[in-house]
């Protein structure tokens, strides 16, 4: 079953068109690998998709819904979240409070019933704990809930921007660059939790990525950008032997 589907999308800013007709599906379940040389517009299609810019032209629809134009978080409310290449975490909460953060999609209280401290907001509260608990465990972050994000080791807070995203419960998961300024072990570490938060959580993944043994690694589909234009998209080992794809690369 198709879960994105992206026709024609396209945005220019001043006379540069950064992201030119660009087009994808992905179905539900896949782990698919959104790659190309630096400034090839990989990071302004998930600005796009997650309504940061409005496109020129294209439409964006997941599971058949069209979300073109939709506000950032009317779009994170039908079911996508992301994370960023430059990571943002709110680096004076805990990293509990973190997770909570993405909860608050799903558990409600009234503002009369926060500041009265009501029955419904500690029922809320208690709900919001066991299920950013549940999420941090799952994450190996659960002996640190009550750390200040700005403690964690830099691999760790990759790892708790994944846990508040999916704390929105997406349907769809992008990740930008993940593995950015990671050592080979938490590279390692990073590919088996992306697997393990595909395989356990039922989730779709579409990620940006410049290591290319992640790439390799955990990909199944691959669309390989350049200047803007899709240069080509296919199964990861097709693609990644691809004549154009190695001398993109090898021309950055
Ligand atoms: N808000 C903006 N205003 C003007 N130009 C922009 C804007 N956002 C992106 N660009 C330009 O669009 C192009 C694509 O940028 P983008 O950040 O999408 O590249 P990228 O593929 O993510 O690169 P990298 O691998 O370095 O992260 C670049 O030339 C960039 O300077
Ligand atoms: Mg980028």
């Amino acid at each position: 079953m198709t879960l994105l589907e992206v026709k024609n999308l396209t945005i220019s800013f001043g006379g540069l068109r950064a992201v030119d007709d660009f087009n994808i599906e992905i179905k539900k379940g896949q782990l698919y690998g959104l790659i190309g040389p630096n400034g090839a517009g990989k990071t302004t299609v998930f600005n796009l998709l997650t309504g940061v810019y409005k496109p020129d032209e294209g439409i964006i629809k997941l599971e058949g819904r069209d979300i073109t134009g939709l506000k950032t978080i009317d779009i994170n409310k039908s079911g996508i979240a992301r994370t960023f290449q430059n990571i943002r975490l709110f680096k004076e909460l805990t990293v509990l409070d973190n997770v909570k953060a993405g909860l608050h999609n799903h558990y409600h209280y009234s503002t009369i019933e926060g500041i009265l401290r009501l029955p419904k907001y500690y029922k809320v509260e208690k709900e919001m704990n066991e299920r950013a608990m549940e999420l941090l465990k799952v994450f190996e972050l659960d002996a640190e809930a009550d750390y200040l994000a700005s403690n964690l080791p830099y691999g760790k807070q990759r790892k708790l921007e994944i846990a508040r995203a999916l704390a929105t419960e997406p349907k769809l998961l992008l990740l930008d660059e993940p593995a950015a300024g990671m050592n080979p072990n938490e590279t390692g570490e990073l590919m088996d939790t992306i697997r393990f938060v595909r395989d356990q959580f039922d989730m779709t993944i579409l990620l940006i990525e410049h290591d290319m043994k992640l790439v390799s690694g955990i990909c199944e589909e691959l669309t390989v950008l350049n200047f803007g234009r899709i240069l080509t998209q296919g199964k990861t080992g097709t693609v990644l032997n691809d004549p154009q794809v190695i001398t993109a690369y090898l021309g950055e």
